[in-house]
């Protein structure tokens, strides 16, 4: 494989770095924000690997200015952060919005300006007030409301400078990680709960969309969806169809409702009573048109039936032939391609933008404090390529943010799972940028050839 060259993407093709507000903010309990329920989850024992929490992170909310140099240095066009909601309302809803939690944003997004960066917003990376968890979380509908006023609230003073707005990361995580296998915030483990927390989520990207439109004309909204290609394990029957329902729940249970087609039939007859309750116009909230699709490729998924299949259980097995990062996750590249041909095979959205893609390496710092991470420079190399190879097949991909400026605070994993391009010691919280992010600065400094 030949690594690809900045300039074989078309031009305007936008290169960024992705973060998000709870992995990298810390100040858990300043500037008047509100407690989240990743606050009380990493509270309860066992939740979190190594029992921290991104009570202070790294510290994002005193050093941004140091941090958004570092996406300058980069060179990168555009960079992605997410707005914490309790810094907003601290208490999810509420008469107004925090003057305070405002003007932190303000300030961030002026930085990103004067630096030259293009500020893509996320309004949902998963922090949602505690207080609104008592009340039902994303269970109650009355979350929808309470995120379409915030979602007006930040568009409306952050949308003169913001042109891009993401409303959920991830809606599968919110809805399975959370509220299924336990194992995000806020832990529940209730597969019908988290049916219809998905439903909720999908109704209010569409609720979001329009508010953020409302509040600031001309800007480009969408969504960020984790896909996956799905492959089966075998060519037997079983096999084959296991990875049909592994494909509807992961992928197609948010592609076919966003592109106007509800949710598919064969999903909902798999899933029988635990089917959402939809109401009138649900649908076609959820199919609000948007100006892009986001989407997060990490790894493709190999798919074998659950013992005594029944309904929608299915089993992942390891990719043949994969390496894994330090994560486990099978590394495909190619996954990529198939990845973005066939959503553009199905969907035809306007317009597409990776919003992650990246990997976790165990990073061993020289005496020196030096990373020489060559596997993830590879691992980027060739999801490049993978990602031209896309463009070149007639894919509208029209940006690609790595995962990410920061080593950061991973969620369960807590710090032991380093994805940055920039290692941070979390003791002294100092910065240093890596070998796959010297390499990315190349890559992205390349001058154009010789006409
Ligand atoms: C994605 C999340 C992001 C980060 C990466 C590694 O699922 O959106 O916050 O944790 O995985």
């Amino acid at each position: 494989m030949t690594t690809p060259d900045r300039h074989d993407f078309p031009p305007g093709f936008a290169w960024g770095c992705s973060t998000s507000s709870y992995q990298i903010e810390g100040a858990a309990r300043e500037g008047g924000k509100g407690e989240s329920i990743w606050d009380r989850f990493c509270q309860r024992p066992g939740a979190i690997r190594d029992g921290s929490s991104g009570a202070t992170a790294c510290d994002h909310y005193h050093r941004w200015p140091e941090d958004l140099d570092l996406a300058q240095g980069l060179g990168v066009d555009a960079y992605r952060f997410s707005i914490a909601w309790p810094r907003i309302f601290p208490d999810g809803v509420g008469e107004r919005p925090s003057a305070e939690g405002l003007a932190f944003y303000s300030r961030l997004v002026d930085g990103m300006l004067t630096r030259g960066l293009q500020p893509w917003a996320t309004l949902y990376h998963w922090d949602l007030p505690q207080a609104l968890q008592e009340r039902g979380g994303w269970l109650n509908r009355d979350t929808m409301a309470a995120f379409a006023d915030y979602a007006h609230a930040v568009a409306h003073h952050l949308g003169d400078r913001v042109k891009h707005w993401i409303t959920h990361n991830e809606p599968w995580c919110t809805a399975f990680l959370g509220h299924h296998e336990g194992v995000h915030a806020p832990g529940l483990r209730d597969f019908r709960a988290a049916l219809q927390v998905c439903h909720h989520l999908l109704v209010s990207h569409g609720d979001a969309v329009a508010a953020v439109r409302a509040a600031a004309p001309g800007a480009q909204a969408g969504i960020t969806l984790s896909l996956h290609p799905i492959r089966a394990a075998s060519a037997g029957p079983a096999d084959q169809a296991a990875a049909q329902r592994h494909d509807g729940l992961r992928n197609r249970w948010f592609l076919d409702p966003l592109h106007g087609r509800g949710y598919p039939a064969d999903v909902l007859a798999a899933l029988g009573d635990d089917a959402p309750r939809v109401e009138a116009g649900d649908l076609a909230r959820i199919a609000t048109p948007c100006d892009f699709l986001g989407v997060n490729y990490y790894f493709p998924e190999t798919i074998a039936d659950a013992p005594g299949g029944e309904g929608i259980a299915t089993r992942v097995v390891p990719t043949p032939g994969a390496p894994l990062t330090a994560f486990g996750w099978p590394i495909v590249p190619e996954g990529m391609t198939e990845l973005l041909t066939r959503v553009q095979r199905d969907y035809r959205p306007a317009a597409v933008y990776l919003t992650e893609n990246g990997a976790c390496f165990d990073d061993v710092p020289d005496a020196d404090g030096f990373v020489q991470d060559d596997a993830r420079q590879r691992f980027l190399a060739a999801h490049f390529a993978a990602a031209l190879r896309a463009v070149r097949a007639g894919v509208p991909l029209k940006g690609y943010f790595v995962w990410s400026l920061l080593d950061n605070f991973e969620w369960a994993e807590g710090y032991t799972r380093r994805f940055g391009l920039t290692h941070v010691d979390y003791a002294t919280q100092r910065r240093r940028l890596k070998a796959s992010g010297e390499w990315f600065r190349h890559f992205l400094r390349a001058e154009s050839p010789a006409p």
